[in-house]
């Protein structure tokens, strides 16, 4: 590890996006159109000293293979646990829950997620926290380095390899739970707030770069954030859940082509009708998270 080369890329942020041009040319390339989710009449409840407590209630979202969806709503109306039922994690719902037509029953290769914490094992380097999302699964030791290698490429960690998670930035450290997740293909990925740890300035250049994985590894995203600006940013269509329990209150399609401009009229205008679903319309030049 160059301990010189990683203090250098925490002070200045690295720009990730030619590293991502360059990774292009080895990229898997995309596959037939899979990675569509399907929620139907979905309610959840929790239980809270012995009693039930509703947390979703009815929702119903079609997700088309590729689509980015963001999705915005107050603090504890269900984001996580919905995710969290998306990835396999919960089984005690009602409704159901698909991906390409089969029910989604448990943890699979199809679907990554990204926390809002990186959850790297800080034991392990940067490569071996990437390849253990594979779960010994490829034997191969050279197909492991050289998938490892190709997906921090992908996410700007070339040369971090040897890196422990102590060393990295609160940026890196993200990309390199971007890699973990990337790293088996899913067809879905699931992002938990995965920018909300960052700064300011790291956040909008960690938006690009997510925006630019999504749309080299054609996969299907899907966005919890606080951060209006950010869902208009990066997603085709924001989902508006309500208060606990969480039902969908609004969709507001983001037809802008990309990227995208915060300061054209079509995204302020966008922003204004996510602004007033939270009765924060009036304060739209000092707040725009949630
Ligand atoms: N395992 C659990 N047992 C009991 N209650 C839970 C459990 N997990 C979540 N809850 C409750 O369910 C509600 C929704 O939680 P969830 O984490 O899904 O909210 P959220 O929308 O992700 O909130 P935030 O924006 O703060 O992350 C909360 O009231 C929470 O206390
Ligand atoms: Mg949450």
């Amino acid at each position: 590890m160059n301990l010189l080369a990683a203090t250098a890329a925490k002070d200045v942020a690295i720009d990730l996006l030619p590293a991502l041009r360059e990774a292009g040319a080895a990229a898997p390339g995309p596959t037939a159109a899979i990675g569509g989710l399907s929620i139907r009449s979905l309610s959840k409840s929790h239980q809270l000293k012995g009693e039930a407590m509703e947390v979703l209630q009815g929702i119903d979202l079609e997700i088309q293979p590729g689509e980015f969806v963001a999705l915005v709503g107050a603090s504890g109306c269900g984001k996580t646990t919905l995710l969290r039922i998306l990835l396999g994690l919960e089984r005690d719902f009602t409704g159901t829950v698909e991906q390409d037509g089969a029910a989604i029953t448990g943890p699979g290769l199809e679907r990554g997620i990204v926390f809002q914490e990186h959850r790297l094992l800080p034991w392990l380097t940067v490569e071996q926290n990437v390849a253990f999302g594979l779960g010994g699964r490829v034997k191969d030791k050279q197909k492991v380095r050289a998938r490892v290698r190709h997906y921090l490429d992908l996410v700007g960690l070339y040369g971090f390899d040897a890196a422990y998670p102590a060393q990295l930035s609160g940026g890196m450290a993200q990309r390199a739970a971007i890699a973990r997740a990337l790293i088996n293909q899913p067809r879905v990925l699931l992002l938990d707030e995965p920018l909300g740890a960052l700064d300011a300035l790291t956040r909008l250049r960690m938006q690009k770069e997510l925006e630019e994985i999504w749309r080299r590894e054609k996969v299907t995203a899907l966005l919890v954030t606080h951060d209006i600006e950010e869902a208009i940013y990066l997603a085709d269509r924001v989902i508006v859940l309500s208060p606990r329990p969480g039902r969908i209150k609004r969709e507001i399609p983001v037809p802008l082509s990309r990227p995208r401009d915060r300061d054209s009229s079509g995204f302020i205008d966008i922003k204004d009708q996510l602004l007033a679903e939270f009765q924060l319309q009036a304060e739209r030049h000092f707040y725009y998270t949630i």
